[in-house]
C-alpha cells in the first residue's frame, strides 16, 4: 500500500482593507476599465501594519486546524511558502509555531515566488510519504503590498495581500484519494523577467518588484499547460477526468486560456483573481479554501492545481480530495 498525503483542513485570511481599481486610479495613471480588461481584477485586499505575514498565516492556520479537527500539538511540521516574510530570519514558519504554541514540530519557509505553494506542497508531500511527518500545516502567506512600487502602474495594480492554509495528513488507505503527484520546474535563464530588488522585510523600504509582464504572460500559458499535461499523463488521466482546476490567480486571461486548453467549462475553474488580485503563494490555498467551504469542491473530486512565477519557477499537482 502506498502512503499518500491528504488535505483535511482549509483556511484563509484576507486583510480588512479593500482597495478598488478606482481608488488606485487616483494614485497612478490607470483605469478600472484597463485593469478589468487586461487582468480581470476588480479589487484587492491590502494589509495594515498589524496584518503581517505571520499574523495572516496564523489566522489561516487556525481555521485549517479547526476544519481538520486537529489540535495544534498534533502538528509535526509547519511549512510557509512566502517571498514577503516579516524578517530575513527567523522564518515565518517558526513565528507561526510560536504563536500557535506548538512545541514539538519543526518549521521552515519555502521561497519560490508565485509557484511557492506548489513547491512547498511537494516538500510536505515527500515528508509525509517518507514517514517523517504525519500532520503538516502548509501555509502560503504574502504581503506583496510591501514590495510594490506604488508609482509603477505596470505592477501595483496586479497584486494583493492574504494567506491560505491547508492541513495535510498521512493517508494509508488504498482508495485512490490524496496527492497523486507534484511536478516542479525552474529555468534560471529567465530570472530577470520577474524579481525583487534587494531583500524586503519590515522596515526595509525600497525593495520593489519588477516584471516584464508581457514575457511572463507568454511563458505562462505554454509552461502551465505543459506541466498540467505531464501531471495527467503520469496517471493515464485525460481532460475529462478533471473535476476542478484551481489555478494560481495572476490574470484572468491566463486562467481562461488554461481552462480552454483543458476543455474545462468555466464553472469547473475556481477564480478569485477578480476579488483578491494576485496573492502569489497564497492564491491557490485561498482559492481552495473558498471552493471547499462553499461546497463546490467535494470529497472524491479530482483537482488540478498549477502556478508559475519568478524564477521562472512553475509546477502542478493533481490530487483526489
Ligand atoms: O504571478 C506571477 C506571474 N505573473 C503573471 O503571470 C503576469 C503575466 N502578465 C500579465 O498578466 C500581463 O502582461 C499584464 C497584465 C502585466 C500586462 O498586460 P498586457 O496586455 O501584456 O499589457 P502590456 O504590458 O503590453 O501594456 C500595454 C499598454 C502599454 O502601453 P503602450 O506601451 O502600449 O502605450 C502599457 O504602458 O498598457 C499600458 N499599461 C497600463 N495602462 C493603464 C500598463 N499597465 C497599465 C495600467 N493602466 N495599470
Amino acid at each position: 500500500m502506498q502512503r499518500r498525503s491528504r488535505f483535511i483542513g482549509f483556511g484563509g485570511y484576507l486583510p480588512e482593507r479593500v482597495v478598488t481599481n478606482d481608488e488606485l486610479s487616483l494614485q497612478v495613471e490607470t483605469s478600472d476599465a484597463w485593469i478589468r480588461e487586461r487582468t480581470g481584477i476588480c479589487q484587492r485586499h491590502i494589509a495594515n501594519e498589524k496584518e503581517s505575514c505571520t499574523f495572516m498565516a496564523v489566522q489561516a492556520a487556525k481555521q485549517a486546524l479547526e476544519y481538520a479537527k486537529i489540535s495544534a500539538n498534533e502538528v509535526d511540521a509547519i511549512i510557509v511558502a512566502t517571498c514577503t516574510p516579516d524578517k530575513v530570519f527567523p522564518s515565518t514558519a517558526v513565528m507561526v509555531q510560536r504563536e500557535l504554541g506548538i512545541e514539538k514540530a519543526f518549521a521552515f519557509d519555502v521561497s519560490s515566488a508565485c509557484a511557492g505553494f506548489v513547491f512547498a506542497l511537494s516538500v510536505a508531500n515527500n515528508f509525509i510519504q517518507m514517514g517523517q511527518a504525519k500532520n503538516i500545516l502548509l501555509i502560503g502567506s504574502e504581503v506583496y503590498s510591501r514590495i510594490m512600487d506604488w508609482n509603477d502602474r505596470r505592477t501595483c495594480v496586479l497584486f494583493g495581500d492574504g494567506a491560505g492554509a491547508v492541513l495535510m495528513t498521512a493517508h494509508d488507505q488504498d482508495d485512490g484519494n490524496g496527492v497523486l503527484s507534484v511536478h516542479l520546474h525552474t529555468d534560471g535563464q529567465y530570472s530577470d523577467l520577474l524579481f525583487v530588488e534587494g531583500i524586503p522585510s519590515i522596515g526595509n523600504e525600497g525593495c520593489f518588484l519588477r516584471m516584464n509582464g508581457k514575457e511572463v504572460f507568454r511563458h505562462a500559458v505554454t509552461k502551465l499547460s505543459e506541466t498540467v499535461e505531464e501531471a495527467l499523463s503520469a496517471h493515464n488521466l485525460s481532460h475529462e477526468d478533471i473535476d476542478w482546476l484551481v489555478p494560481h490567480q495572476a490574470n484572468l486571461r491566463i486562467i481562461n486560456g488554461m481552462g480552454k486548453k483543458l476543455n474545462l467549462p468555466a464553472n469547473q475553474v475556481v477564480v478569485t483573481v477578480d476579488r483578491h488580485a494576485n496573492t502569489s503563494a497564497a492564491s491557490i490555498p485561498l482559492a481552495m479554501n473558498e471552493a471547499i467551504r462553499d461546497g463546490r469542491i467535494q470529497l472524491g473530486d479530482l483537482v488540478v492545481i498549477e502556478a508559475l512565477g519568478g524564477g521562472l519557477s512553475w509546477g502542478s499537482s493533481i490530487f483526489r480530495l
